[in-house]
C-alpha cells in the first residue's frame, strides 16, 4: 500500500525536481532516502560526511565523513560523526576530528575519506584518512584513535601503507570480522586491498593488487563473491565507475565492467563505499557515492541507492527516492518518474 504521505511527498519532489529523476528536495521527511537531495540531520542542517564510511556498532550505524562546513576554520580539517538506526534519519554527534596540519605541510594540507573501524581486542575506534599536502604529493594514510565512537580521535602517525603511495582509501570488513584497507597507488597503476594488523594500527599485508588505476575503492562480499568497485581518475569530475568480482579477496578478479550506463557517469557520482545490510528477509547492498561540488565542497551531495546485485553482476539503477527496512533488509522505490 502506498501511503498518502508518500504520494504527497513524491509529488512535492517532482515539483521541486531538477535534472529528471534526481530531486533536490530536503531529505527524509517522509522516511525515504533521496539521492542527490540535500540530506538533513536531526538539527535540520545539511549532513557533512563527504567521502565517508559507515561503522555498524551496537546495532547503530555511524556515518563518518569529511566535514566541509563553511564555518570551519580554514587552517583545520574536520571529520563529523552521525548516527542512525534506520540509515535514513541521522543524528549529529560532533566533529570528532578538528585538526591543524599534523605534519609540516601547512594550512592547505589534505585530509580526505575518513574510515572508522572498531577493534574488538583493544576496544579502540581506529580511523584511517588520506593525508596529503596541498599538491597531493605526499600520498600517505593517517591513523587516529579514540576510546569512544564519537570521542576525540587522537592523531597517531602517518605512513605509506606497504611502502606504497596511497591516495583515496576505502574500508572493508569481511563476514569473519577481518578488516581491510583499500588504497589507490598511482605509480603502480592499480590499487591494493590490504589486511590491517591485529590492533588495526598498521597495514599488515597485501591481500590483492588489482591492476586498474581506480580510486574511490569499495568492496563487498555478497552471494559467495567479492565485488570491488572504483572510479577512474578524473579529479572531482564524475566518470563511469567500474567493478570486478572474484571468488576470494585475493582474486582472480574478472575484467572491469560499468556499474551504470557509461553516459550517466555513474549518475554524476563517485563511489565511496558499498554497505551491506543483512536483514531477516533480504540482504541489500547500498551504493554510497559522492556528487562533488569542488568549488562549494560543503554543498556536495550524496547518492545512495540499493544495487541490483548477484551472480557476478552489479548494477546501479537510475536514482530515485527509496526506503529501506533495516530489520528485514527490504527496500522499496518511490515512483517519481
Ligand atoms: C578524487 C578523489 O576521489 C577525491 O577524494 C579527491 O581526492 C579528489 N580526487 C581531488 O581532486
Amino acid at each position: 500500500m502506498v501511503s498518502r504521505n508518500w504520494v504527497a511527498a513524491t509529488l512535492m519532489m517532482v515539483l521541486l525536481g531538477v535534472g529528471g529523476a534526481i530531486v533536490r528536495a530536503q531529505a527524509s521527511g517522509d522516511g525515504s532516502i533521496k539521492p542527490g537531495a540535500a540530506w538533513l540531520d536531526d538539527r535540520g542542517q545539511v549532513i557533512q560526511a563527504h567521502g565517508g564510511g559507515i561503522l555498524y556498532w551496537h546495532k547503530t550505524y555511524y556515518w563518518f565523513g569529511e566535514d566541509r562546513s563553511q564555518s570551519n576554520d580554514p587552517e583545520k580539517r574536520y571529520v563529523a560523526c552521525y548516527s542512525s538506526k534506520d540509515l535514513t534519519h541521522w543524528k549529529y554527534h560532533r566533529q570528532v576530528v578538528a585538526m591543524a596540519d599534523p605534519e609540516p605541510w601547512g594550512a592547505h594540507y589534505v585530509l580526505e575519506r575518513p574510515k572508522v573501524f572498531y577493534n574488538r581486542k583493544t576496544k579502540k575506534f581506529v580511523m584511517y584518512v588520506h593525508l596529503d599536502d596541498a599538491r597531493y604529493g605526499e600520498a600517505r594514510v593517517g591513523v587516529l584513535v579514540s576510546d569512544k565512537v564519537d570521542g576525540d580521535y587522537k592523531y597517531q602517525r602517518s605512513f605509506r601503507p606497504l611502502d606504497q603511495e596511497s591516495r583515496d582509501i576505502g574500508q572493508f570488513v569481511d563476514d569473519d570480522g577481518s578488516a581491510y584497507l583499500i588504497f589507490e597507488s598511482r605509480p603502480t597503476h592499480g590499487f591494493f586491498i590490504a589486511k590491517l594488523s591485529d590492533d588495526y594500527l598498521n597495514v599488515e599485508k597485501q591481500v590483492s593488487f588489482i591492476k586498474a588505476p581506480l580510486e574511490g575503492g569499495a568492496v563487498v562480499h555478497y552471494g559467495g563473491l567479492y565485488y570491488v568497485l572504483g572510479s577512474h581518475l578524473s579529479g572531482w569530475s564524475p566518470n563511469p565507475n567500474v567493478y570486478a568480482t572474484a571468488p576470494s579477496l585475493a582474486g582472480p578478479w574478472t575484467e572491469m565492467q560499468n556499474v551504470a550506463p557509461p553516459e550517466t557517469k555513474t549518475y554524476d557520482s563517485q563511489s565511496s563505499m558499498l554497505l551491506k545490510v543483512t536483514g531477516t528477509k533480504k540482504t541489500t547492498v547500498i551504493y554510497m557515492g559522492d556528487r562533488w561540488e569542488p568549488k562549494t565542497l560543503w554543498d556536495s551531495r550524496y547518492l545512495w541507492m540499493p544495487l541490483e546485485i548477484g551472480d557476478g553482476k552489479m548494477t546501479l539503477p537510475e536514482p530515485r527516492p527509496w526506503k529501506i527496512d533495516v530489520k528485514t533488509g527490504e527496500t522499496t522505490r518511490g515512483n517519481v518518474e
